[in-house]
């Protein structure tokens, strides 16, 4: 080749090499320059769904771009983290997931992905409680009436679920193992679908969060044995925890995070990170929350070495459980 032309493709790479690295500082710095795209894991119109919806829009007006909820379900929120975890780590795609996040490495023989290094954090969002719930005209109507009449009725017990690795299932396996019962477990692609189906009378059980709950509650439009909390929820003062009912020890919560792809700039992290602190400091976010007794975490959570300890400290603590219980989906 003749020097000539070597000068002219080393002088080629070279801007090609200088121009790629001004683009991508320059999309960092100019990010975000079109829609974000904020993936649940579960159905619309369910807890998880509810908390992103809050959320998009004051992500969306500090970003100065729309926050698009989009809602990629199925077994257990897996698919959804999946899609994730293979997209372009670019920041325009970003992830909310509960603690599902961190039981499903226990739980599904093979995940095509690994939670602890597939992903970038952006910080934890909210703790939301729970409560069980049956269907108006189930005949127990409490705590005490339904552990005799499941004693009698065992596996003809319906129980519903958002699929392995929920939050509502992890809830109704404690349930059932506290009280030493098998019964009929009813999977959904998320609790909105579920907490219909409870409502119409078509299952007799949901152990769901309180996001979309309170109302039919208050409006006795459901059975209601107790909450998952050691306290009793400011918005659901007459409902007995199911701690002080008996089952000692019984506290589930579902904390959630926000994430996105393993390699996303730290430039691009930060300014979702401040996007997520802002929204979760909104006056109008907050006063939504909280009539369902859902927590902003405080804003030494909001952040992203937060939220990986974690799920480090999550993913290790219900491993062990959930392969001691042999409790596995496929
Ligand atoms: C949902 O959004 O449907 C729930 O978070 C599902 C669950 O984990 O129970």
């Amino acid at each position: 080749m003749k020097l000539r032309n070597r000068l002219l493709m080393s002088i080629g790479a070279l801007f090609a090499t200088t121009s790629f690295l001004a683009g991508s500082c320059y999309a960092q710095g100019n990010y975000p320059n079109k829609a974000v795209t904020l993936v649940v894991p579960f159905s619309a119109g369910g807890p998880t769904d509810a908390v992103a919806r809050l959320i998009a829009v004051p992500m969306g007006k500090e970003l100065g771009q729309t926050v698009i909820v989009e809602n990629t379900v199925g077994a257990g929120g897996t698919i959804a983290a999946t899609r994730v975890a293979r997209a372009n780590p670019d920041g325009y795609t970003i992830f909310i997931n509960h603690m599902g996040m961190a039981t499903a490495p226990a739980l599904y023989k093979k995940l095509p992905y690994d939670p602890l290094k597939d992903f970038e954090y952006i910080g934890q969002v909210v703790d939301v409680p729970m409560v069980l719930l049956g269907r108006k005209n189930f005949p127990p109507n409490n705590l005490k009436e339904l552990e005799a009449y499941i004693k009698a009725n065992k596996e003809k017990v319906t129980i519903a679920n958002a699929g392995p690795g929920s939050v509502s299932q992890l809830c109704g396996l404690l349930f059932m193992s506290r009280e030493e019962v098998e019964l009929t477990s009813v999977p959904y692609k998320g609790t909105g679908p579920a907490l219909t189906d409870l409502l119409g009378g078509q299952v007799d059980l949901l152990c769901d969060q309180t996001t979309q709950t309170v109302s039919y509650i208050k409006s006795n439009m459901v059975k209601t044995y107790g909450v998952t909390t050691a306290k009793r929820l400011s918005a659901l003062p007459n409902v007995p925890t199911l701690q002080e009912q008996g089952l000692k020890g019984f506290e589930v919560k579902a904390w959630h995070g926000l994430y996105t792809p393993k390699g996303t700039p730290p430039a691009v992290l930060a300014k979702l990170n401040k996007a997520l602190q802002t929204a979760l400091n909104n006056p109008e976010v907050k006063s939504r929350l909280a009539e369902s007794n859902i927590e902003v975490v405080p804003m030494s959570k909001v952040t992203p070495a937060s939220l990986k300890e974690q799920l480090e400290s999550e993913v290790n603590k219900w491993g062990p459980i959930i392969r001691k219980a042999g409790a596995y989906a496929d």
